[in-house]
């Protein structure tokens, strides 16, 4: 099995996913975590140096106050849950996203963790929370020019690697592979410069009920493609034959 470099999903579907059963959407997303803690750990078996999962957009902060905060103290019991289970597996937790706009105990809990599993060396597991991509792309325009305005940094000099440097995932590989769940055929804000050249694989099946087999047949997929990066099929059989 080919196996992505850097592996990024949508996790989408919790909600609809309760609704179908007629429970609380909150159900949706208690499922949802389950599901983020065995893919975290399949990925880790399978060796995916970098996984990241988004699991709070800029624009969920538009959602009823109970689910916003229901949301926030789903993953802050997480993130304490699982702390044991990152070092066990020597598994980095990072993030990116606005986490200022983050309640101060998420916060908190976050920073900890990541202190705690800073040295682990096996996978990064980055969460996207309160994360959009427009807003990376703006901030890391302003940090540019700042630096250009004090002398830092010629504005000719500003290539596609100065501005990937200037991004919140600087020091991770661009994603190869893009995961979405439930069937929208959307980025929706997410990692819109970093996913110039991934395969995208969006499946119908909703977040809380993908598994390792649900995994496993995306990533069979992600191994039949043929990733082209603008070159002909020709071109890439040279390649390979060289
Ligand atoms: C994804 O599930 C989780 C978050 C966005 C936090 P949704 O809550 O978006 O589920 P649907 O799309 O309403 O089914
Ligand atoms: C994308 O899902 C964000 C996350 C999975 C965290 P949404 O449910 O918010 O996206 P839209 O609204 O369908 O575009
Ligand atoms: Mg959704």
């Amino acid at each position: 099995m080919r196996i992505p470099e850097h592996l990024a999903i949508i996790m989408d579907g919790n909600g609809r996913w309760a609704e179908q059963r007629n429970l609380p959407r909150m159900l949706g997303h208690h499922h949802g975590v389950e599901t983020a803690k065995v893919i975290i750990e399949e990925c880790r078996r399978l060796r995916v140096p970098y996984l990241t999962l988004y699991a709070f957009s800029s624009e969920n902060w538009g959602r009823p106050d109970e689910e916003v905060d229901a949301l926030m103290s789903l993953l802050n019991t997480f993130l304490e849950r699982e702390l044991q289970s990152l070092l066990t597996h020597r598994i980095r937790l990072n993030v990116i996203g606005s986490i200022r706009r983050l309640p101060a105990p998420v916060r908190e809990t976050l920073v900890q963790t990541m202190e705690r599993t800073a040295s682990n060396r096996d996978m990064v597991l980055t969460l996207a929370l309160s994360y959009g991509a427009r807003d990376e792309i703006v901030e890391a325009a302003r940090m540019l020019a700042h630096d250009a305005v004090a002398g830092l940094l010629d504005p000719s000099e500003i290539d596609e690697k100065t501005f990937s440097n200037a991004l919140q995932t600087a020091d991770m590989p661009d994603p190869d592979f893009l995961i979405r769940t439930s069937g929208e055929m959307r980025i929706s804000n997410f990692l819109l410069w970093q996913l110039a050249y991934a395969e995208i694989y969006v499946t119908p099946v909703l977040w809380p009920d993908f598994g390792v087999v649900d995994l496993h047949q995306a990533l069979a997929e992600f191994g039949r493609r043929e990733r082209r990066y603008g070159l002909t099929g020709g071109q890439l059989q040279h390649e390979t034959r060289e």
